[in-house]
């Protein structure tokens, strides 16, 4: 199979071979071309050469519904659902006729329908009659969940879709993957998390560069082996920080006072200071997303208060203009301009050092933009290149360059790496850790425990909208006693 974009070449004569009955995993660094080849199977563009083969019989999809109808189905790494229309009418999107009489849909049975889909795969808790935007990132993806497996797929295509959920949604999907197995059906399996691959694949097939580079079987699996083949060389074992030395400054840059949110937040008090990375965590619903989100003035909170340098934070512009950035989780929707190019979204927030007398310099523009795009090695075709045409990983790394090259001197990164591979992993940390030498002050929302652990100089578990415990950096803490307070 292979597959151009201008200059880019994504798959370059790829080989992919699937069984029946086997979860295989799908792993390559960012932009080696796994979404690009899992959409082409199921329907979503064509390679521009190449052959692919159904139980022996040639398959060449030309539309999504024509592999559903084969029993392809995918579940894509960026939103797929559409916003402006109701979650009923997202999951029989283009068989809306089916429901007609005439020009009149059938509103009670398409409900129906929709909410006995929901059902098959283990969801009763979503209202199919509200708009699709009412719901969060995570029941969105449940719709595209439910209705992907509306075709009883024999091939399911499951691409860092995970990564985006909480346990209990991945559960779902886990449960999901053995089902095929159980049904002697299959699924490709896309994930970062390499011990997520390691736990639920049965083999697994490792792209680099658009060239398709083994296969391994279970008993090969080895995390450091797996990452030698993705990246082509020797990849030291730890990218965490080394020290246990958690000291930071004294001066108290940002405070959080009796703070409430309308669902999540229940006096939330807190203190971050200059040269620390306060590290946060729990499970997915605990509050902390709504917690960084309350720190740049993204929602409206109920009571209490955010105030940074004395000046209190209630809206996103006073947040920018006090210093602070943020990489919300949902990237797409929140962290950038999919549709403008990579430049304008670097540049946004950074207007005056690319400007003189408010007007601005396109050689500075320019500039800025190729600094930003090699500090994080941005792998894209120039500044000028379209956001929405970037890898996953790669326009994580156009919402990271956003604001580090601002300077900004509060950094809020709500789960910064995922979707991110190893390499570029690592460069992140040592990003982070440089901000920290240089004063700066780092709030560390995630769900992976180790990267809590490892990056922090202090970490905040919540639960229930409360914060329930606080520790110190050390060599002795571990998952457990985070876990411990979590659930
Ligand atoms: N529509 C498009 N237009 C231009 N370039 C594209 C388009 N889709 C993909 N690419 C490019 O093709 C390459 C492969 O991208 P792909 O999305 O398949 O990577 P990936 O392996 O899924 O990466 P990630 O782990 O970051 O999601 C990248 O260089 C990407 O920028
Ligand atoms: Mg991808």
């Amino acid at each position: 199979m292979v597959k151009t974009f201008g200059a880019t070449k994504a798959l370059r004569g790829v080989d992919f071979v699937l069984n029946r009955g086997e979860v295989r995993g799908l792993v390559g660094e960012n932009g080696s071309g796994k979404s690009t080849m899992t959409s082409i199977i199921a329907g979503f563009q064509k390679c521009d050469s190449g052959e692919m083969f159904l139980e022996g019989k040639p398959y060449a999809p030309a539309n999504v519904r024509e592999a559903r109808d084969s029993k392809v189905a995918m579940i894509v790494q960026e939103i797929g659902t559409i916003g402006g229309i109701g979650i009923a009418e997202n999951m029989f999107l283009g068989e809306i006729q089916n429901f007609s009489r005439g020009s009149i849909v059938e509103k009670k049975k398409l409900h129906e329908e929709a909410k006995k889909a929901f059902e098959k795969i283990g969801v009763t808790t979503i209202d199919t009659s509200r708009p699709t935007t009412s719901i969060n990132l995570e029941d969105r993806k449940l719709l595209e969940v439910a209705s992907a497996m509306r075709c009883d797929p024999d091939i399911l295509i499951v691409d860092e879709t995970t990564t985006a959920l909480s346990q209990n949604g991945r559960e779902i999907i886990y449960g999901l993957m053995k089902k095929q197995v159980a049904e002697n059906k299959s699924v490709i399996f896309i994930s970062h998390d390499l011990d997520e691959i390691i736990e639920v694949c049965d083999n697994l097939t490792v792209l680099r560069d658009g060239v398709m580079i083994g296969d391994l079987s279970k008993p090969e699996f080895e995390k450091n082996k797996i990452q030698n083949m993705m990246v082509g060389r020797e990849i030291k074992g730890d990218y965490y920080r080394a020290d246990y030395d958690g000291s930071h400054g004294d001066r108290v840059v940002m405070k959080v006072e009796h703070l409430y949110g309308l669902h999540t937040l229940r006096d939330v008090n807190l203190e971050l200071h200059e040269g620390e990375i306060l590290g946060i965590g729990g499970l997915s619903e605990c509050g902390m997303h709504e917690l960084g989100r309350a720190m740049f003035g993204v929602d409206i909170m109920v009571s209490g208060q955010i105030t940074v340098n004395g000046r209190k934070i209630s809206k996103t512009h006073q947040a920018a203009a006090a210093g602070i950035g943020y990489v919300s989780k949902n990237r797409d929707t929140e962290s950038l301009m999919l549709q403008a190019g990579i430049g304008f979204n670097i540049t946004i927030p950074s207007l005056e050092k690319i400007s003189s007398f408010g007007i601005i310099s396109k050689a500075r523009e320019k500039q800025y933009t190729q600094q930003q795009i090699d500090a994080l090695s941005i792998k894209c075709e120039g500044g000028q290149q379209k956001t929405r045409a970037l890898s996953g990983g790669n326009k994580q790394k156009v919402a990271f360059a956003k604001w580090l090259g601002k300077g900004s001197q509060i950094l809020v990164f709500d789960c910064p790496t995922r979707g991110v591979d190893v390499g570029v992993k690592a460069a992140m940390y040592r990003l982070i850790e440089d901000l920290k030498k240089n004063g700066h002050a780092i709030v560390l929302i995630s769900e992976e425990l180790q990267e809590l652990i490892g990056m922090s100089d202090r970490i905040i578990i919540m639960k229930n909208g409360r914060i329930e415990g606080e520790h110190l950096r050390s060599s002795d803490l571990s998952e457990h006693d985070l876990i411990r307070e979590m659930i």
